[in-house]
């Protein structure tokens, strides 16, 4: 059902550090920083030929990811993303095979416009995914 890996996220305290970093010494390309109120992050995508990596950091204090940095300060691997091509028949499929999807089901607007769901870590050996549908 996953098809190709979307993009790997990477939490980080300071995005524009973090975005030289890999447009400097790692010599990538690297988009316009975007703000996305619905996650409550501001996010960068580092393009690369196979993949992208996401680099988040949290839009505010209340932001999901500003207790993933309280944690580990210096950031760390967030989440990785997998495509798909039905949001709706995955979702299904997976909370009939007993896979928790976080919030209450329905879709939000990811990154690149189109519509994705989280899982929950603990049903996929420690990992959050998120599956976004292309
Ligand atoms: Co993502």
């Amino acid at each position: 059902m996953i098809g190709r890996l979307n993009h790997v996220a990477i939490v980080v305290p300071d995005l524009a550090a973090a975005a030289a970093r890999y447009s400097g010494p790692l010599g990538a390309t690297v988009s316009a920083p975007q703000a996305l109120p619905d996650h409550g992050v501001r996010v960068v995508f580092v393009e690369l030929p196979n993949t992208k990596i996401e680099l988040m950091e949290p839009l505010d204090d209340g932001s999901p990811v500003a207790g993933f940095l309280a944690k580990s300060p210096s950031g760390g691997m967030h989440h990785v993303c997998y495509e798909v091509d039905d949001i709706a028949a995955a979702r299904d499929r997976l909370v009939a095979s007993g896979a928790r999807v976080l919030g209450d089901g329905t879709p939000k607007t990811g990154a690149h416009g189109k519509p994705v769901l989280f899982l929950h870590p603990k049903d996929f050996d420690g990992c959050l995914i998120e599956i976004e549908q292309v």
